[in-house]
C-alpha cells in the first residue's frame, strides 16, 4: 500500500495509486528497510533467521510463512523503550496472533489487543495474563464478553449502547466490577484505504464525539456499579505514515476528558490512541522509528491536557502491523510463466489470494525476490499471481524479476508477517500454509500447514 499521511479531515479518502514502475539497479540486493532483520544472501540464497529459504522450503513445503522471531522481539523491544514503562503497549493480535506469540509479547513485557473470543482464547491457552488483556470489538457476544469478564482481562472497550447494558449485567452476575475504556470516534480522515479507516463519522466503530454521543456512553458507563470508566480510546486507522491524525484525534479527545471532568465531575486516567503506525512494504515507504512517533504522540497529548489543565493520563497504543509485519516473509514456489505479448509476463506461483488477500483488497504493494539462488540474467516486467479462479488474485501487482525465472525457482514475498496468514482463506479449497518461526538458523514449527483431511473433517456429507 502507498504511504498515505493521515490527518486531513474533509475530503474523500486518498486514491491509492503506486510509484512509477523503476527498474532496480540491482534485482537481487535485500533492502533492510523491507526484509527482515538479518536478511542476507549465502550461496545466492536468501537466509532469514538464519535459515537458507532453500531449506525451509524442502522442509515445510511451500507456500509457507516463516516468521523472523528476533525481528519480531527486537521491534517489541523498540516499542517498550520508546514509549516507556508508564505507558501500556497493546500488541494487536488480529495482525497474527499464536500461542508462541502471545508468549514472545509477554516475555517481552507488551500487553495483548484481542478482538474476538477466538483471539482471547488463544491468549488464555499461551497462559497470557489476563490483567494485561484489553477487548475489542463492535459486535461482542454475550459469550465472549462473559469469556473475557470470567477471565478477567483488564480492559474492555465498550463500543455501543446495547453493550454496555450487556456488559454491566454480565459483570453485575458474575459479582465483579470490570474496567472499561468507551471507543470514540473523533471524526478524523485518516488518509489511508477507505477499508481501515477507522475513525470518520460513518462507520461501524465506536461512539461519535460530534453528536455527543461518547459523551453520553460515558455518563452511562459511570452511572453502572459493575463497570468502571478507565478513560478513552480512539483508533483513526492503518498504515499510517505521519502523526497529523493523530494529532487532531488527540486534541479532539483530550477535550472530550476535560469535558467528562466538567460535565461529569470525573478526570479518567488513561488514554488508548490505538495502532496504525505504518510500516515499509516497498522501499519507498518511509515510516517514522517507534522512538519519534512515542516522542510525538507524547508531546501532542502532554500539549492538550496542558492546555485543558489535565494531569498526563497514562498512554496506550496497539501496534499489529509495526510489531509483526516486517519479520514475516511468504515463500512461494514459481509454476507457470506466461508472456502477455508486449505487456509483461505472469508468474503463477502456488499461493495466492488466499494466503494474502491485502493486494486484491486493499491494492497493497508489496516487495519480491527471487530467493533460491542470484541472477545477472536482465529484469523484465512481472505480476506474481495466484493459482485461484479469479482474475484479481495477485500477490504482487508490479515486479520486476530476472528474466530466467523458471519453474521450480522460490520466489520470497516482503513484509507479510501482519494480516496475511490472519485474513487467510480455504478460497477454492487451499489449505493454509504453515507458519514457520525461525531463530539463529533453528526453523520451529508455529502452524502447522492445513490439509485437506483438515477441511474434509467439517464436511458432514
Ligand atoms: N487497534 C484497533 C482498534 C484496530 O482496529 C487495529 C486494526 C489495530 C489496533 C492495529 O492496527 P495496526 O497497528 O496493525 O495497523 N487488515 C488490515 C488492517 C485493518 C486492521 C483493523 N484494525 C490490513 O491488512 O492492513
Amino acid at each position: 500500500m502507498r504511504a498515505h499521511p493521515a490527518g486531513a479531515l474533509h475530503g474523500d479518502v486518498a486514491p491509492l495509486s503506486h510509484a512509477p514502475l523503476r527498474v532496480p539497479a540491482d534485482l537481487n540486493a535485500l533492502d533492510p528497510s523491507v526484509w527482515p532483520l538479518g536478511a542476507e544472501r549465502r550461496d545466492g540464497a536468501l537466509v532469514v533467521g538464519g535459515c537458507d529459504v532453500r531449506d525451509l522450503a524442502a522442509e515445510f513445503g511451500t507456500p509457507a510463512f516463516v516468521v523472523v522471531e528476533p525481528d519480531f522481539r527486537e521491534r517489541c523491544r523498540a516499542h517498550r523503550a520508546a514509549f516507556g514503562e508508564d505507558a501500556d503497549i497493546y500488541y494487536a493480535g488480529k495482525a497474527f496472533l499464536t500461542r508462541a506469540v502471545a508468549r514472545w509479547i509477554d516475555e517481552e513485557g507488551l500487553s495483548l489487543d484481542v478482538s474476538t473470543g477466538g483471539e482471547l482464547h488463544i491468549a488464555l491457552a499461551a497462559g497470557f495474563p489476563a490483567d494485561r488483556i484489553l477487548l475489542h470489538g463492535n459486535n461482542k457476544s454475550v459469550d465472549e464478553l462473559r469469556a473475557a469478564v470470567t477471565a478477567g482481562v483488564g480492559r474492555i472497550v465498550v463500543d455501543s449502547d446495547i453493550e454496555i447494558a450487556r456488559l454491566a449485567h454480565i459483570a453485575d452476575a458474575l459479582g465483579v466490577t470490570q474496567r472499561v475504556l468507551v471507543r470514540v470516534t473523533v471524526g478524523v480522515e485518516a488518509h489511508t484505504h477507505e477499508f481501515i479507516a477507522t475513525a470518520h463519522e460513518d462507520q461501524k466503530f465506536g461512539f461519535s464525539l460530534a453528536s455527543g454521543a461518547a459523551l453520553e456512553a460515558a455518563r452511562r458507563v459511570l452511572m453502572l456499579p459493575s463497570v468502571e470508566l478507565v478513560g478513552l480510546h480512539s483508533h483513526i486507522g492503518s498504515q499510517i505514515f505521519d502523526t497529523a491524525g493523530f494529532d487532531v484525534s488527540a486534541h479532539r479527545v483530550v477535550q472530550l476528558l476535560a469535558t467528562i471532568r466538567d460535565a461529569l465531575g470525573v478526570t479518567l486516567p488513561e488514554l488508548d490512541l490505538g495502532g496504525g503506525f505504518g510500516i515499509a512494504y516497498v522501499s519507498d515507504d518511509d515510516p517514522a522509528p517507534p522512538a519519534d512517533i512515542a516522542k510525538q504522540l507524547r508531546a501532542i497529548v502532554a500539549r492538550e491536557c496542558e492546555s485543558s489543565g489535565l494531569p498526563m493520563p497514562r498512554l496506550a497504543v496497539e501496534p499489529g502491523r509495526a510489531i509483526a509485519g516486517p519479520g514475516g516473509v511468504t515463500l512461494y514456489e514459481v509454476g507457470t510463466l506466461k508472456d502477455v505479448d508486449g505487456i509483461r509476463t505472469y508468474v503463477s506461483v502456488d499461493g495466492g489470494m488466499s494466503d494474502n488477500i491485502r493486494t486484491a483488497l486493499y491494492d497493497a504493494n508489496y516487495t519480491v525476490t527471487l530467493a533460491s539462488r542470484t541472477s545477472d540474467a536482465p529484469a523484465m516486467l512481472t505480476r506474481i499471481v495466484g493459482k485461484h479462479c479469479e482474475a484479481g488474485d495477485i500477490v504482487v501487482r508490479d515486479a520486476w524479476l530476472p528474466d530466467d525465472l523458471a519453474p521450480g525457482d522460490l520466489l520470497a514475498v516482503a513484509a507479510t508477517g501482519a494480516y496475511c496468514r490472519s485474513m487467510a482463506s480455504n478460497y477454492n479449497t487451499v489449505p493454509k500454509p504453515p507458519v514457520v518461526a525461525v531463530t539463529n538458523g533453528e526453523p520451529r514449527l508455529l502452524l502447522r500447514r492445513e490439509t485437506v483431511d483438515d477441511l474434509l473433517a467439517l464436511d458432514m456429507a
